[in-house]
């Protein structure tokens, strides 16, 4: 995900998605006057500057957008960056910098479309607890199933050599009482957590197929003579895997997700 203007230009999933989180939970946090809120994996900045924010605007003091992704944040400073809104270069596994830069320092988290991509989930949340105030609340709303994962499980052989970051991660899915019990581990207490399956509707095929593309990391490890017959390869998998529903009339492309949204306070 290094490409901030492929991104933008077909995340109607991801800003839907925060949107439905916020309007469900912002009145359900505690809010003093001048706060201070952190969004991880802010991305291209879009969802930060305009869904995000304008539920924030007379609440906050500042806003902090982080990515671990330097095109996506020099993107984000350049298109939605102002005074009440800062993006910097962070990536939520690395301990060390969140401890030293960021230490008890927000009132509250969000995190919108990141953490089904993060390797380590428990360190992870370690380092969101220790960046919060106490007291202070943390919103996450990401995919209980990342349906990339799948996809590239069910590749063919000769691509399989090329998935490399991605198999990192233990598990493409998660039950949501071991979420629920790593938000406990990491010292949270959990006031909510909700998930049910959903559905999306692109316009078409091809709007799926840029969707997915846009958040494919094989295409920076894959020599570019490959990149056409990948991108078949994809389209083949996901048709053939019955991944989504396609009208043969209108051709708009349905996607079922199953994204789960957790709310937890530091005590
Ligand atoms: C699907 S995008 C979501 C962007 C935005 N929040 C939205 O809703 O459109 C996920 C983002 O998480 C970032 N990300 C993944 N792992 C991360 C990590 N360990 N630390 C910080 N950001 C991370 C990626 O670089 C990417 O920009």
């Amino acid at each position: 995900m290094h490409c901030p203007e492929r991104y933008i230009k077909d995340n109607g999933i991801q800003q839907k998605e925060a949107k439905d989180a916020l309007t469900a939970y912002i009145e359900k946090m505690a809010w003093t006057s001048n706060e201070i809120v952190l969004d991880i994996g802010c991305g291209p900045g879009d969802v930060t500057s305009d869904i995000l924010y304008p539920f924030l605007k007379n609440k906050i003091k500042q806003l902090v957008g982080v990515d671990k992704s330097v095109e996506m944040v020099e993107y984000a400073k350049k298109n939605f960056g102002r005074s009440q809104i800062d993006f910097k270069a962070l990536d939520i596994e690395n301990a060390k910098d969140c401890s030293s830069f960021y230490s008890c320092r927000f009132n509250k988290i969000f995190s919108f479309f990141c953490f089904h991509w993060i390797h380590n989930k428990v360190n992870s949340l370690f380092n969101m607890h220790l960046m919060l105030k106490s007291g202070g609340e943390i919103l996450i709303n990401f995919l209980l199933v990342n349906p990339l994962v799948e996809l590239y499980k069910c590749m063919d052989e000769e691509w399989q050599k090329y998935i490399k970051d991605i198999k990192h991660m233990s598990q493409d899915s998660y039950p949501r009482d071991q979420l629920r019990g790593m938000f406990i581990e990491a010292g949270f207490r959990v006031i909510n957590v909700e998930s049910r399956v959903k559905k999306y509707t692109y316009p078409n095929f091809s709007s799926l197929l840029n969707a997915v593309r846009a958040v494919d990391d094989m295409y920076s490890t894959l020599p570019q003579h490959l990149h056409d017959r990948y991108s078949i390869h994809v389209k083949d998998k996901i048709i053939e895997r019955q991944m989504v529903e396609i009208c043969p009339i209108t051709g708009k492309t349905v996607m079922k997700y199953l994204p789960i949204t957790l709310h937890a306070v530091k005590d």
